[in-house]
């Protein structure tokens, strides 16, 4: 008999709800008539865990995400909750150390019907097809000592040798199911961590010798990434260029509100999310764009359930409606968040 899974569903704050809704429509949708069998769990996160919990990450959220198969997560946070005691955002902080999530996978691909919304040159653009792995729970912003004092403030770039070589594998594997290619992001010209982090690279790498390995220091890397994006395929990076870089990298596809992302835990449940915020600006008029979140579910698909075929179809659908223009005002379409999900939802119905 095939296992019912398990999906916490962590339903976000402002638009968080309305891209939720959306991407459990077409979960729904997609798996009907499939042998893929799964339970929603909605239980109180963010601001939405303060209002319902008094907390942002309730301890009952934390224990039953820890029994989960996959967490999906909508975008938390905003103005209603700046003067809580525990903000929002210090649930995510908190959920993605409880779970144990060291690597953050951003991916970046540009279909060509979002070429011309891209702020590179098309011809830059073109087949650019990437994926990030960002180091997530160590490096400059967990080491200490960190102090804050009037006359000098420190933080520490710490690295040790199992979170270095974990990362490595998580990247180097996600290579060989891509285009057997990594890319190395480093300072080590300059920092001790980074020397430290090439060395384990260029070890790890020797383990997998189909994949073709390079290396970039940072500062090269942001000029790379704009000027010949096609030519990536996985790059690794540490906590605080990998942020710098995932955000730099979002900017190519021309809108933040199509990229979904996963964190990966050493054992227990992978954590799935758009990269953007709750967007307060546009929230409650109906105009979020779903495919960021519709994309989350195909990734937790793939990704969690080893159900590609599936994805497959999402991602058919999501092709769809961007190369016929059913899409939101961010893309520069007209449409509303329900209507693009209905276009997907009738796609996906007419090619069973
Ligand atoms: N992982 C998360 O949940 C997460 C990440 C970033 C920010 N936040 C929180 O979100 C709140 C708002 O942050 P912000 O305004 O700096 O960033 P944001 O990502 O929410 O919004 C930035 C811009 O992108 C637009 N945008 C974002 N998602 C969109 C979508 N799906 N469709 C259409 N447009 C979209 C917004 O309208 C806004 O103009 C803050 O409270 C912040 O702390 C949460």
């Amino acid at each position: 008999m095939t296992s019912v899974k398990k999906i916490v569903v962590l339903k976000g704050d402002y638009i968080g709800p309305e891209i939720m809704t959306a991407g459990l429509t077409i979960l729904d949708t997609v798996t009907r008539g499939t042998t893929f069998a799964y339970e929603l769990i909605d239980v109180p996160f963010g601001g939405d865990g303060i209002d319902r919990a008094g907390d942002p990450l309730p301890q009952s959220t934390i224990d039953i995400a820890k029994q989960a198969d996959a967490v999906l997560l909508s975008a938390i946070g905003g103005p209603k909750w700046d003067n809580a005691l525990r903000r929002p955002e210090q649930g995510l902080l908190e959920i993605r150390s409880k779970l144990n999530l060291f690597a953050n996978i951003r991916p970046t691909k540009i279909m060509s019907a979002q070429i011309d919304r891209s702020p590179l040159k098309p011809e830059y653009v073109k087949n650019t097809d990437f994926v990030i792995v960002r180091e997530l729970t160590s490096g400059a912003y967990f080491g200490k000592p960190r102090k804050l004092e009037a006359n000098q403030a420190i933080d520490t770039m710490y690295y040790s040798e199992k979170e270095v070589v974990r990362i490595m594998h998580q990247g180097f594997k996600m290579a060989q199911r891509r285009n057997k290619h990594v890319t190395i992001v480093d300072k080590s010209n300059v920092l001790a961590t980074s020397k430290f982090w090439r060395k384990i690279a260029t070890q790890i790498g020797k383990i997998y010798p189909d994949v073709l390995i390079d290396y970039y220091y940072i500062d090269a890397m942001t000029m790379a990434i704009l000027s010949k994006p096609a030519t990536f395929d996985v790059v690794i990076t540490p906590n605080l260029f990998g942020d710098i870089l995932s955000d730099e990298a979002a900017q190519i596809t021309g809108s933040i509100g199509q990229i979904p992302s996963m964190s990966v835990g050493e054992s227990g449940p992978n954590l799935y999310e758009p990269i953007h915020g709750s967007a307060p600006d546009i929230a409650g008029q109906g105009i979020a764009n779903p495919i960021s979140m519709v994309n989350t579910v195909a990734m937790m698909l793939t990704e969690s359930f080893d159900e590609k075929k599936i994805a497959d179809k999402i991602t058919a659908a999501v092709n769809y409606i961007i190369e016929n223009h059913y899409v939101t005002p961010d893309m520069g379409g007209t449409m509303t968040t329900d209507e693009v999900t209905q276009k997907m939802v009738d796609y996906i119905k007419n090619h069973e």
